[in-house]
């Protein structure tokens, strides 16, 4: 065959490929607000950079109709310069289900991302197993979970729901970094409305059951739900840009102008000296930041604990602080697991972590125990104690009983502690403190009310402060709130050559 004519063909094959499932379902895809696979890689991708590979895989349906490429887009491009692997589930075709062809091209193209070490980002938009291939569809699942787990902590991966995902295009993504939905347009559930129905009775919708806001704030399984499909896909390039490529990289050096030495000057108007008055803890961090730039992560679940990622200095930190507004800043199940899989992430990728903590112990009540807050709380304790990248911990105003170990105490192995100089630490605040010590003596004195509040008087007196800890060396330094940032700035310098040696094991066993 002339040249002229392989090349002729190679183009049909590729035009075909093109066109996913055909004009009809590209179209019924654009009326629904949702982008084609290609048009989405487009839109994550640096323009120009996407090398596509895999799009002369071939599928056919029952009719003997053949697919090029199958129901996935794969390659890789570039993103703000550095490399990615991507893949993009075609709901054109199939309905994006999952089948042999596409089960080994997204294995292929995990497995270039493993090998090269270069961050994986997934668009989800899928029917689940392909029903007409049966365990063959399954096994594709199987294989791609395996992938997941192996390329866990090696390589971070991003999941992107783009339509209405269900059962086992649901899993590999819960088993990825972070998720994100598109409002509106994303779905994700094991089983959809129908089923449940016929199963349980109960009556629910598909945005009701598995909608961007009933996932980014209910379970929790997702961590961004985005307005429109851009908007997600920019929000991926901004998570990127804090962290590395691979385990053994460190994220981008970001120099934005702004100096470590810089005091937080206006931070007594931010958060109030009255331990229980409420105060938002994002305006510290903001002003703790490079050029007040948080991305937080899961806004919306367990809102009394605010995780993401900043800079100081123009390195990347992940934050982890104690949510005044919300709870009061109580640890509860949800947020111990949101913080403690946060913490996990930036160990794993070598972010160091900031632990901002003002917190009033972990939540007392039967739901909390039956629901097993003894082993979610277990989960922060663990994940803080085996951490090994730089850990600074400052307590604001106050950190009582348990809590104040699991946020990052000096005992689970934080490399720097610091305490503002009118924060509290003690087993518990004054005011419960004394029905537990002073019980008898309140009961028995003429005016119990006086005799309560002198003796909480005592017991902060004695008790409440940061000095207790500094001279044991829990603390290291007793701080001004307006010298945060430096104190904090001057650590992580110090710590960025920690080097720490763990003893060999397989593995431990995280109380999951
Ligand atoms: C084969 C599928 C498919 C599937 C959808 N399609 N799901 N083909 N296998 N799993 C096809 C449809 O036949 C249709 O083809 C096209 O995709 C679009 O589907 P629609 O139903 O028209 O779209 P929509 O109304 O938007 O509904 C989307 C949907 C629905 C909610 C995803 O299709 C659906 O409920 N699908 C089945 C979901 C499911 O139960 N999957 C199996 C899960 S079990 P045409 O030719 O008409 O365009 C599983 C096990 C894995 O995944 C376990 C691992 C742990």
């Amino acid at each position: 065959m002339s040249m002229d004519t392989s090349l002729r063909d190679l183009e049909a094959l590729k035009t075909r490929a093109a066109l996913g499932g055909g004009a009809e379902r590209v179209e019924a895809q654009h009326q629904r607000g949702k982008g084609t696979a290609r048009e989405r890689i487009a839109a994550l991708v640096d323009p120009g950079t996407f090398e596509e590979i895999d799009a002369l895989a071939v599928d056919h349906d029952e009719d003997g109709e053949r697919y090029f490429g199958d129901a996935v887009v794969t390659g890789w491009g570039k993103i703000d310069g550095r490399p990615v692997c991507v893949y993009a589930q075609d709901f054109t075709v199939f309905g994006g289900s999952l089948g042999e062809v596409v089960g080994t091209k997204i294995a292929k193209v995990m497995d270039v991302a493993m090998k090269t070490g270069v961050p994986v980002i997934g668009m989800n938009d899928s029917g689940g197993a392909r029903i007409q291939e049966g365990v063959a569809a399954l096994a594709g699942y199987g294989d791609i979970f395996l992938k997941n787990v192996q390329a866990s902590g090696v390589i971070p991966q991003i999941s992107v729901i783009m339509g209405p995902c269900a059962g086992g295009a649901v899993y590999s993504p819960a088993l990825t970094d972070f998720t994100f939905m598109v409002e509106k347009t994303s779905q994700m559930f094991l089983t959809g409305p129908e089923v449940i129905l016929s199963v349980t009775g109960e009556q629910t919708t598909m945005e009701e059951l598995g909608g961007a806001m009933s996932h980014v704030s209910k379970s929790g399984v997702a961590h961004f739900a985005a307005k429109d499909e851009r908007e997600a896909l920019l929000e991926v390039r901004r998570l990127l840009s804090y962290i590395p490529s691979n385990n053994v990289d460190d994220a981008p050096f970001v120099d934005g102008g702004d100096p470590i030495e810089r005091r937080l000057d206006d931070i007594f108007t931010v958060v109030p000296s009255e331990s229980d008055m409420q105060y938002d803890v994002r305006d510290v961090i903001e002003r703790l930041v490079d050029n007040e730039e948080f991305m937080e992560i899961h806004e919306f679940f367990a809102p009394n604990i605010v995780v993401g990622f900043g800079r100081i200095g123009g390195r990347s930190i992940g934050i982890v602080a104690n949510q005044p507004l919300y709870l009061a800043g109580v640890l509860d199940i949800d947020s111990s697991r949101k913080a403690a899989r946060f913490v996990r992430f930036c160990d794993s990728f070598n972010i160091p972590i900031v632990t901002l903590v003002d917190v009033p112990g972990f939540l007392p009540g039967v739901s909390q125990e039956y629901g097993g807050i003894i082993t979610h709380g277990a989960k922060l304790v663990y994940a803080y104690a085996a951490a090994t990248v730089p850990k600074i911990t400052v307590i604001l105003r106050k950190a009582f009983g348990g809590a104040y170990i699991a946020m990052g105490a000096k005992h689970l192995g934080a490399d720097v502690n610091y305490a503002w100089a009118s924060a509290a630490i003690a087993v518990m605040s004054g005011t419960q403190a004394v029905n537990v010590i002073n019980r008898r003596e309140i009961q028995a004195a003429a005016d119990p009310e006086a005799e309560r509040k002198r003796l909480i008087g005592e017991y902060v007196e004695r008790l409440e402060h940061p000095y207790i800890a500094a001279a044991k060396g829990y603390i290291d330094d007793v701080i001004d709130p307006r010298d945060t940032r430096v104190k904090i700035g001057h650590a992580l310098e110090m710590l960025a050559t920690k080097s720490v040696q763990v003893p060999p094991k397989k593995h431990g066993n995280m109380p999951l």
